[in-house]
C-alpha cells in the first residue's frame, strides 16, 4: 500500500540484503520512521515491544530474524535454540510458530553452509505467500460486501465495524479483515468503517491512519461505542482479523473482540472474521482453554500513548499512581458467534467440518 503515494510493504530486505527495514509501529501514527533490524536479538525485541505488531507481520519478521541468526551461527543447535527464542516473544498468534517451523524445515537438509541462503529465500517466500492471500481475502470478502450492499437502499453506504488493526501494517500487505473494504473501496462502493480505538495499544489509530491514507470514509470510536451503534441500527457488518483459529472455528483475537461479537448475535448482525491459512491452527481443539493468552505490562493500561500537546510522542498516565492493573492482550470468541470465515480459498463456517473441507491438508 501506498504512504504519500510511494507504495510500500510493512517489511521489506535492507540494501545489504541481510537486514530488513520495518516502519515503526510504537510511533504510527503520529511519526513515519524506518528501523533497521540486522539480527535476531534486534528482531525479538521488535516483535516483543510491537514495534512490529499483527499476527501475519510478526510471522514474517520472525522468519527473518532466524535467517540472520543462521548467518551467524548456521549449526542445527543455533537453529533450535533460536527459533524457540524468537517463538517466545509472542505467545497467542499462531502465525510466528508458523513461519519459523517453516525456515526450520526448509534449512535442515542443507549442509551449514547452505543454511542461511536457504532461510533469507524461504523467508521472502513467506511474504510473497501472505501478500498473494491476503489479495485473494481481499477478492472474497469483496463478494460478501457486494451481497450486503445489494440488500441496502440505493445510495446508503456499507456500514463497516472494525476492532483492533488488520491492515496492511499488520501483514505483509494489504491486510486481512481491512482487504475486501481497500478493494470495496477501489471498485468504488460506498463504504463507512467505524474504527474501534482497541486500548490499551490504540492499534485503532493504526487503522483509522490506513484507512484515512488510502481515502476510505471512517469514524474512530471509543471501544465501548459498539453496542450502542448496533442497537440503533448503524453496522451492517463486523469484520475483524484473528491471531489464532482453532480446529473447531473459536477466534483468538484482540481483547475486545469477544465483547463485539456477543453485541452483533444480540442485534443480528454479521460478525466475519478473516483469516490467512498461516493462521489456521488445527492442532487445538478447543480456543478457551487452549489457546495462551498473552499478558502484557499493566503499564500499557495505566498510561496512554499518543501525541503530547507540546509536540512528540509519548505517553500519559490515565490511572491513579497506586492502583493496580491486568492487561490481557487477547480474548476467544467461541464459534458460535461467529457469522463466518473469510479466508483466501473462499468463505466458510467456523466449525471443523467446513475448515476440513477448505484446508483437506491440514486435517
Ligand atoms: O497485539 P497486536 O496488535 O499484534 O494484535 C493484532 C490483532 O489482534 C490483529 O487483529 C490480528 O493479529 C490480525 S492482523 C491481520
Amino acid at each position: 500500500m501506498k504512504i504519500n503515494g510511494t507504495p510500500y510493504r510493512s517489511v521489506w530486505l535492507d540494501a545489504d540484503g541481510r537486514s530488513i527495514r520495518i516502519f515503526d509501529q510504537t510511533r504510527l501514527p503520529w511519526a513515519v520512521e524506518e528501523l533497521v533490524l540486522s539480527d535476531e536479538e534486534a528482531v525479538a525485541h521488535a516483535i516483543r515491544s510491537m514495534q512490529v505488531r499483527g499476527a501475519p507481520l510478526i510471522g514474517a519478521v520472525g522468519a527473518y530474524g532466524l535467517a540472520m541468526a543462521l548467518r551467524r551461527d548456521p549449526s542445527i543447535e543455533n537453529l533450535e535454540r533460536s527459533a524457540a527464542m524468537l517463538n517466545e516473544t509472542r505467545p497467542t498468534a499462531v502465525n510466528l510458530k508458523w513461519a519459523l517451523d517453516r525456515i526450520c524445515a526448509a534449512v535442515r537438509n542443507h549442509p551449514p553452509e547452505r543454511r542461511a541462503e536457504a532461510a533469507y529465500a524461504e523467508a521472502a517466500a513467506i511474504c510473497d505467500d501472505d501478500v498473494e492471500t491476503n489479495r485473494k481475502i481481499g477478492e472474497h470478502g469483496l463478494e460478501l460486501l457486494k451481497e450486503i450492499a445489494a440488500r441496502k437502499p440505493p445510495g446508503e453506504p456499507v456500514r463497516v465495524l472494525t476492532h483492533c488493526n488488520a491492515g496492511w501494517i499488520a501483514t505483509v500487505d494489504y491486510g486481512t479483515a481491512l482487504s475486501p473494504i481497500y478493494q470495496a473501496h477501489d471498485a468504488g462502493m460506498d463504504v463507512h468503517v467505524w474504527v474501534d480505538e482497541t486500548r490499551p495499544r490504540n492499534q485503532g489509530a493504526l487503522t483509522a491512519w490506513e484507512l484515512g491514507s488510502h481515502g476510505v470514509p471512517h469514524t474512530f470510536v471509543t471501544d465501548n461505542a459498539g453496542g450502542h451503534l448496533m442497537q440503533h441500527g448503524m453496522v451492517d457488518i463486523v469484520i475483524v482479523g484473528t491471531d489464532r483459529v482453532t480446529r473447531n472455528g473459536d477466534v483468538a483475537n484482540k481483547i475486545g473482540t469477544y465483547l463485539k461479537a456477543l453485541a452483533a448475535k444480540d442485534n443480528d448482525i454479521p460478525f466475519w472474521v478473516a483469516l490467512p491459512h498461516s493462521t489456521l491452527d488445527m492442532s487445538v481443539r478447543d480456543g478457551l482453554t487452549e489457546i495462551p493468552i498473552e499478558e502484557r505490562s499493566s503499564a500499557e493500561v495505566t498510561a496512554t500513548t499518543g501525541r503530547l500537546p507540546k509536540g512528540g510522542v509519548g505517553a500519559i498516565r490515565v490511572a491513579p499512581e497506586s492502583s493496580p492493573a491486568a492487561n490481557p492482550a487477547f480474548d476467544v470468541t467461541p464459534a458460535r458467534l461467529v457469522t463466518g470465515l473469510i479466508t483466501e480459498r473462499g468463505r466458510c463456517g467456523a466449525s471443523e467440518e467446513a475448515l476440513s473441507a477448505l484446508y483437506p491438508e491440514k486435517v
